[in-house]
């Protein structure tokens, strides 16, 4: 069976029935993940989970050692990959509590490290990125959510941005005439690195907000709070209901 591995992103720290084999920290020659995987079953599947931003949510994005995160994945066997994200809503099908799988994305992310083929060690390499997420799975992620009734939305554009500030109204109109439909911050590097190691990724976002401007007044911490737990806990169904 292949192995699946999971990184929960704000929200989903930890997968309620994952029933936990190990903990298992890798070092990698990128430095340290966020913390140690959790491995186990979960529903059926062999499952190495990471909570994204450590145990105690206290990684921002912008400081996260992705290419450490991706890499213990696949030093622990893991194949496939699916991220976690919570997101801001931009168009007006991404209303909070949805639940989406984009299929493209765009990088307003700097300064991050984003590539494994950035020192000698390796001839220079460009991968090809013109689908970012792995096409068998995404359709794997929207089948699970046909197996349970959520409805997933199949396709969606997602703007990756630096953090950890929200972003301004002009920001979002300027990301929604680029194109875009929901807003995160950690979607990149992770994806482009999890395809430089030659992995099938792909992206289940939670809407847990309108993004700047798209609502009357300051986007509310409390708000985006409820919307993340009602939405995970759609999200774990999904997951929960996942087949190869
Ligand atoms: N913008 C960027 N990232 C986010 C948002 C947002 O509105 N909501 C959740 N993550």
């Amino acid at each position: 069976m292949a192995k699946i591995g999971i990184i929960g992103g704000s929200g989903l720290a930890s997968l309620h029935a994952l029933d936990i084999e190990r903990r298992e920290m890798v070092h990698t020659p990128y430095g340290e993940p966020s913390g140690p995987y959790s491995i186990g079953t979960f529903d059926g599947l062999e499952v190495i989970f990471q909570p994204r931003h450590g145990a105690g949510h206290t990684i921002p994005p912008h400081a996260l050692n992705y290419r450490a995160n991706i890499w213990g994945l696949r030093e622990l066997g893991a194949e496939k990959i699916i991220g976690m994200a919570a997101v801001g809503g931009i168009t007006a099908n991404m209303c909070p509590g949805s639940i989406s799988v984009p299929d493209q994305i765009i990088d307003y992310t700097h300064s991050r490290k984003h590539t494994y083929f950035d020192d000698d060690r390796t001839p220079v390499t460009h991968i090809d990125f013109t689908e970012p997420y792995c096409e068998a799975l995404r359709q794997s992620l929207l089948k699970a959510g046909e197996n349970t009734g959520i409805q997933l939305i199949e396709k969606a554009t997602y703007a990756a941005t630096q953090g950890p500030r929200l972003e301004t109204a002009a920001e979002i109109n300027r990301l929604e005439n680029d194109g875009c439909d929901i807003v995160g911050m950690t979607g990149m590097p992770e994806a482009a690195l999890a395809s430089e190691l030659g992995l099938c990724y792909a992206c289940c976002a939670v809407t847990v907000n309108w993004a700047a401007g798209r609502s009357d007044g300051p986007i509310r911490m409390e708000q985006i709070e409820e919307n993340l737990s009602i939405g995970m806990s759609n999200a774990r169904k999904v997951l929960a209901a996942l087949e190869f």
